[in-house]
């Protein structure tokens, strides 16, 4: 099949250890591996995109060979545009299969690519960007939840 890129979107706001689980596992799997925060329209971030990818290379930088990227399209169409042959999710349980499974069959509907839904690891399927969000907001610690340079992203911009 030859060099196999998958491509790994997600809104990341901001990045945790169960994405940076999924993206080590993609890692591990394909050839070359593109991780993009995109824009999701019907959501209003915490962090701008720009701020989302920084802290994702900044998390990534031991894994030789992911990229990253943020992007305000649709998936599929940074899909053809960094030549990927897959979509890669990670699944925390059943709650995320609904809304997955229909993106997926609409990104395979629209832009005849094919997404591949990974488990996350069972110790980190409890943590979601949105909780994160709020337990940081509200002085909570969210240290064992995001890599360092989240942890001290969310602290300047809630002590602050
Ligand atoms: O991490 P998330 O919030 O589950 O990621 C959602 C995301 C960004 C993958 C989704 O909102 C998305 O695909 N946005 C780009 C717009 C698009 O392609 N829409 C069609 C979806 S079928």
């Amino acid at each position: 099949m030859g060099m196999v890129t998958a491509l790994v979107p997600g809104s990341f706001d901001p990045v945790h250890l169960g994405h940076l689980d999924v993206i080590e596992a993609a890692s591990g799997l394909f050839d070359r591996v593109v991780v993009a925060a995109v824009q999701n329209p019907g959501k209003d971030p915490l962090f701008v995109l720009a701020d989302r990818q920084a802290m994702i290379e900044e998390s990534v930088g031991h894994l030789g060979n992911v990229e990253v990227r943020s992007f305000s399209g649709l998936v599929v169409q940074l899909a053809a545009e960094v030549g990927a042959q897959v979509i890669v999710k990670g699944l925390r349980g059943v709650t995320d299969f609904d809304g997955e499974m229909q993106m997926a069959q609409m990104n395979a509907a629209v832009g005849d690519v094919r997404t591949l839904f990974l488990p996350t690891a069972p110790a980190l399927a409890h943590l979601a960007s949105r909780y994160i969000r709020e337990i940081a907001r509200g002085g909570g610690n969210v240290g064992d939840m995001v890599p360092p340079v989240v942890a001290k992203r969310l602290e300047e911009r809630f002590t602050t």
